[in-house]
């Protein structure tokens, strides 16, 4: 028999290489109490893998489903859902940090780089939502959507959570009272910031916004601040050793993170909101709009995931460069 392959049998052998894999193969199956032959066999009859099922294209291609006829909407689906999948992509790395089970400073430097480095590429690429789609097409086709928005992404709350102790991501008025208090997380997670955002400005009530997302979320979101008190990004850095704790590279990407996450995306994103929405507070009220002018700019979110990595003055002036030097 003629065999095509790399492996040519040499005297009717088959080649070390091969016989130690099939040993290999022999021992793992084994060792699980299976039958390699039948694996084996599973090999012989399976299909070569292809490119579109391994990243299911059909079915990502079929994600985009537009609510009105204007061509510019599904622009808005596809730049949501890309960057869904870079939030994913954030927790994926912070998670390998949190999980490590022998933290070195190396692997700690090596995933906050990748978290950077896709916030980068979120800032950098939102101009799609800010000139990309037609302001007239916007307009019309967001009233389609509501009270669906952005603000329920659970992804962008659950990289908060893993990135800090909650006590930094509760709204500023109540931070100190809180901590004074040892509240429990289920009372610290009512006082989040955000709870300040998505809310009627003629009313101050919650929106349907705010109120879909906290049905839907609140017990995981509450349960996964649970599970990262003691190994979220903030503890993993407290818990290295001194030594580590001032490598300056570590720092410099924490300080970066801390940049990217609550000052460069909120600012990129909140230019957005100014292209499309910006109106008189007046009339905003008058038509049942949000609190957002006040709510989105950082400056008065007051978020930053590790603040003893900052001077007062940067405290102070978190955000308020940037902003000026954005709306120019
Ligand atoms: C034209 C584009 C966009 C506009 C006009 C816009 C507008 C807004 C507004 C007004 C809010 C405040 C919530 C409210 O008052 O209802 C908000 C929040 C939010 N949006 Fe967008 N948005 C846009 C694109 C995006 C994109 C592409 C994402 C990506 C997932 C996103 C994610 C968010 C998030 C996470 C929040 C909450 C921010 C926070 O709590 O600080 N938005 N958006």
């Amino acid at each position: 028999m003629k065999h095509n392959t790399n492996d040519q049998l040499e005297d009717g052998k088959l080649p070390s290489d091969i016989v130690e894999r099939i040993h290999l193969l022999s021992d793992k199956y084994g060792a699980m109490g299976q039958d390699m032959k039948s694996y084996l066999d599973g090999l012989l009859y399976a299909d070569y893998l292809t490119y579109w099922d391994y990243i299911h294209l059909d079915v990502l291609l079929s994600l985009q489903n537009p609510k009105t006829p204007f061509e510019d909407e599904k622009i808005f689906i596809i730049y949501h859902q890309i960057t869904e999948l870079y939030f994913k992509l954030i927790l994926n790395a912070i998670r390998q940090v949190a999980n490590s089970n022998n933290l070195t400073i190396e692997l700690f430097i090596r995933q906050l780089k990748r978290c950077n480095s896709y916030f980068d590429n979120l800032v950098n690429s939102f101009e799609i939502m800010i000139e990309g789609m037609d302001k007239e097409e916007f307009l019309k086709f967001r009233m389609s959507l509501l009270p669906a928005s952005g603000f329920q992404s659970a992804q962008y709350r659950m990289i908060e959570i893993c990135s800090t102790d909650i006590d930094n991501i509760i709204a500023y008025q109540y931070r100190e009272d809180l901590n004074e208090e040892h509240a429990d997380m289920r009372t610290k997670y009512q006082y989040l910031y955000w709870k300040q955002g998505a809310v009627e400005l003629a009313t101050k009530k919650k929106t349907l916004t705010l109120k879909q997302f906290e049905k839907k979320y609140s017990d995981d979101l509450i349960d996964l601040a649970q599970k990262y008190e003691h190994k979220n990004l903030w503890v993993c850095y407290q818990n290295l050793s001194e030594e580590d704790q001032y490598n300056t590279a570590l720092i410099n990407e924490l300080r970066q993170f801390d940049v990217n996450a609550n000052v460069n995306w909120p600012l990129m994103h909140y230019k957005s909101a100014v292209r499309y929405l910006q109106r008189e507070t007046k009339d905003i009220a008058a038509t049942g709009g949000t609190n957002w002018q006040k709510y989105l700019p950082p400056k008065n979110q007051h978020i930053l995931f590790y603040p003893s990595l900052w001077s007062d003055e940067e405290k102070e002036n978190w955000g308020k460069r940037l902003l000026k030097k954005l709306l120019e």
